[in-house]
């Protein structure tokens, strides 16, 4: 029953402007003044613009109630494809670019320092420590590879003991975690200690592009935009120094399928590098490889935390 006051008068009820009422032209504006009390300023200003975008987006494609759903249900799905050791929600991210947009945005290379790119699912498992010139191809099939390079700052000057961690798929495609019956976490995976000219050396194997993990919603959605899931062949370095920022990158093999059209957009020009044919039993020897076999070099440029050269 509608409220008197003591005149008898029914009391209307209290106004509220418009401009303060939720409506789809208002839509963002409303929701975002919700979040004007947020004492955090970053989250404050992170949640705004986020419901900005939210809101201009469902408007642009006029989202209907069964895309909605639609939508519901599959980040659903990615959460319950997540486990200890999956994380579809990452994988979704890559794909989108968004994971490579972070990453480009908070390692913006300048000085010639050595571009980063996404760090990717299987850096699961601590990399074992290996001297320099070891081996990381514990099983020893695929074509034999000397990795050789050097770790230094913007000015030339060598990064003494820098900490080199590198990781690989196989002459297959596979990661060693990705196949466990193999038993080892330690195959084509090595952690090394450039010696007093920051220099580094390892043998390997030259590693094959691959699929991403695509039996799950993140693959459903590339077959349903008729994406493919692969990475051109590549090999992961994440190289730390004291007083320099950690750059976690990848060396990209020239001529390799996919460079093009890396499924997560992971590719950066600057990190693309030919793999020469070497055919000199001489060498091969010293190298500790069977003849022939492949080279590859990386000079990699850290970037100091405090921007005077790191020391
Ligand atoms: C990787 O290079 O290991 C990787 C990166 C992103 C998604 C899947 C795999
Ligand atoms: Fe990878």
């Amino acid at each position: 029953m509608a409220e008197r006051d003591v005149s008898g008068a029914v009391a209307e009820p209290p106004a509220v402007p418009a401009s303060e009422l939720f409506s789809e032209e208002r839509s963002a504006e409303v929701v975002a003044a919700s979040f004007a009390g947020t004492r955090d300023a970053r989250l404050r200003r992170v949640l705004t613009s986020l419901v900005r975008h939210l809101h201009d987006f469902i408007k642009d494609v006029e989202l209907t109630d069964e895309e909605w759903a639609a939508a519901i249900e599959f980040l659903t799905a990615t959460g319950r494809t997540c486990t200890e050791t999956r994380q579809e929600f990452i994988l979704l991210s890559d794909v989108l670019g968004a994971s490579m947009l972070v990453e480009t945005i908070n390692n913006r290379a300048g000085d010639g320092t050595t571009e980063s790119t996404v760090e990717g699912p299987f850096h699961v498992v601590a990399s074992p420590r290996r001297e320099l010139g070891a081996s990381i191809a514990e099983d020893g099939r695929g074509t034999p590879c000397l990795v050789t390079g050097s770790v230094a700052g913007p000015d030339g000057r060598p990064v003494p003991g820098a900490e080199v961690d590198v990781w690989q798929a196989d002459d297959e495609g596979f990661y060693d975690v990705q196949r466990p019956e193999t038993k080892s976490d330690r195959n084509l995976r090595g952690l090394f200690t450039a010696d007093g000219d920051g220099r580094f050396r390892f043998r390997s194997i030259v590693p094959r592009y691959y699929p991403i993990p695509a039996d799950g919603p993140v693959g459903r959605l590339l077959a349903a935009t008729s994406r493919h899931p692969n990475r051109p062949a590549h090999i992961h370095f994440e190289v730390s120094a004291p007083g320099y920022r950690t750059v976690t990158t990848h060396l990209f093999v020239a001529g390799t399928p996919y460079l093009d059209s890396d499924a997560v957009f992971g590719v950066k020009p600057s990190l693309v590098r030919d793999f020469p044919l070497v055919d000199d039993p001489v060498r091969a020897a010293q190298a500790g490889l069977p003849n022939p076999f492949r080279t590859v070099h990386f000079d990699v440029v850290l970037s100091p935390l405090d921007g005077d050269g790191g020391r």
